[in-house]
């Protein structure tokens, strides 16, 4: 399959849409979008079970877990997952659920632990899963520690990025990943720790809050006094990835989004434009040396939802200057954010009560119908009722 690479001349790329007055000949109509797969509980099963459960997940960032020990809970569709640094450095990813009678084993959101006792009979578990400890053992007939360690999840780093897959056939991290590795491979991001976490519980479907972050169409009414002043939404470029991923490519109209100096031996493109990426199914960033915000956009329900905007930047000191710049760009952040949200719930009632049954999407919203082309393929067309599934426009088009 063709996929974009990053030796395509982005800037032309960039170019040609500053210079486009109509809809470009060779791009297909985008069809009206059903509102029902934001409302309906068959799809919102459907995407659960074979997206979801199916596609490598971002559940943390290797910073978050310092040294030998160190653990943290990851509590999404359901599950609880208790992903930890094992005493020999490999990290892991196990269900929070003790091999006696089921007890979560792990209810802080982060520690370091030599063991995890079960709170209920006081099994004890190694960092590495193994069931170590059983008080009066003798009680049990036969029973076997090394038959009962802690049920293991796939878990797989990219780039200082953990990633958990609860399917054990699917492809490897590093393969799903090579369509954005193409395009991002030379940004530092092995270099970048986690400096703040946001968490934003919203009532609206997961794709009603995440389709707003992968069109730039809002951008000069939402943010028309944070982020409009410095970017060019007319030169947003958007190159449609394998696996359902995207690079969105901007201009920027002043250098340094948030802030310049740092990492200055950085590849030009990094500094002149904005290079974002949606990552399949739920992820998005858009990379600036300055710091990024990584989010993730899980579902909790058909019209329930989770915003984990997670602040990444260089390791550096821990200054108090250091700090007070990673707490403003946090709050900087956080308000951004705060002038998108507002408007999802409406969108939600909108569809909710069926006075909006299709939505509309543009040449600059594609991304939003390619993903969803992709969530259609993950789940199986044939597993879908036919008023439910999107039109494969875009793939037919691209020849995929
Ligand atoms: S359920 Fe964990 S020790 Fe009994
Ligand atoms: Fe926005």
């Amino acid at each position: 399959m063709a996929t974009t690479t990053v030796n395509e001349d982005i800037y032309a790329a960039v170019e040609r849409e500053l210079e486009r007055v109509s809809y470009p000949g060779d791009f297909p109509a985008l069809p009206d979008m059903p509102a029902s797969r934001y409302i309906d509980p068959v799809y919102y099963d459907l995407e659960v079970q074979h997206v979801f459960k199916k596609t490598w997940l971002n559940v943390g960032h290797v910073s978050e877990l310092p040294k030998p020990g160190a653990y943290k809970l990851w509590e999404q569709l359901d599950e609880s997952i208790i992903v930890s640094r094992g005493t020999d450095d490999v990290i892991r990813a196990f269900k929070n659920t003790c091999r006696h009678r089921g007890a979560a084993l792990v209810t802080k959101p982060t520690g370091v632990a030599k063991r995890f006792v079960c709170p209920y009979h006081s099994w004890g578990y190694s960092a590495e899963g193994e069931l170590k400890s059983v008080p009066e053992a003798h009680n049990f007939a036969c029973l076997n520690k090394a038959e009962r360690p802690l049920f293991q999840v796939r878990c797989e780093i990219w780039r200082g990025f953990i990633f958990i897959n609860f399917d054990a056939d699917a492809i490897l991290l590093a393969d799903f990943m090579a369509p954005l590795d193409a395009q991002v491979g030379d940004f530092p991001l092995e270099k970048m720790a986690v400096k703040g976490v946001l968490r934003t519980e919203l009532d609206c479907n997961w794709k009603t809050a995440y389709d707003n972050f992968l069109e730039i169409y809002h951008v000069s009414s939402v943010h028309r006094e944070t982020i409009a002043p410095f970017l060019d939404s007319k030169s947003f470029v958007v190159s449609p990835l394998d696996h359902g991923h995207a690079r969105f490519t901007t201009r920027k109209k002043i250098e340094g989004l948030y802030g310049s100096g740092a990492m200055d031996d950085l590849d030009e493109r990094y500094k002149s434009l904005t290079v974002a990426f949606p990552r399949f199914p739920n992820g998005f960033t858009a990379l600036d040396p300055a710091g990024f915000n990584w989010m993730a956009f899980w579902p909790a329900g058909p019209d329930k939802m989770v915003i984990v905007s997670t602040m990444m930047g260089m390791t550096k000191d821990n200054s108090e200057e250091d700090r007070a710049y990673w707490e403003e760009f946090t709050a900087y952040q956080g308000k951004i954010l705060d002038e998108d949200v507002n408007l999802f719930p409406t969108v939600q009632r909108s569809m909710r009560k069926g006075d909006l049954t299709h939505l509309v999407l543009s040449y600059q919203e594609q991304y939003i119908q390619w993903y969803h082309e992709h969530l259609d393929m993950a789940i199986g067309i044939d597993n879908i009722p036919g008023h439910l599934r999107v039109d494969p426009v875009m793939t037919r088009n691209l020849g995929r």
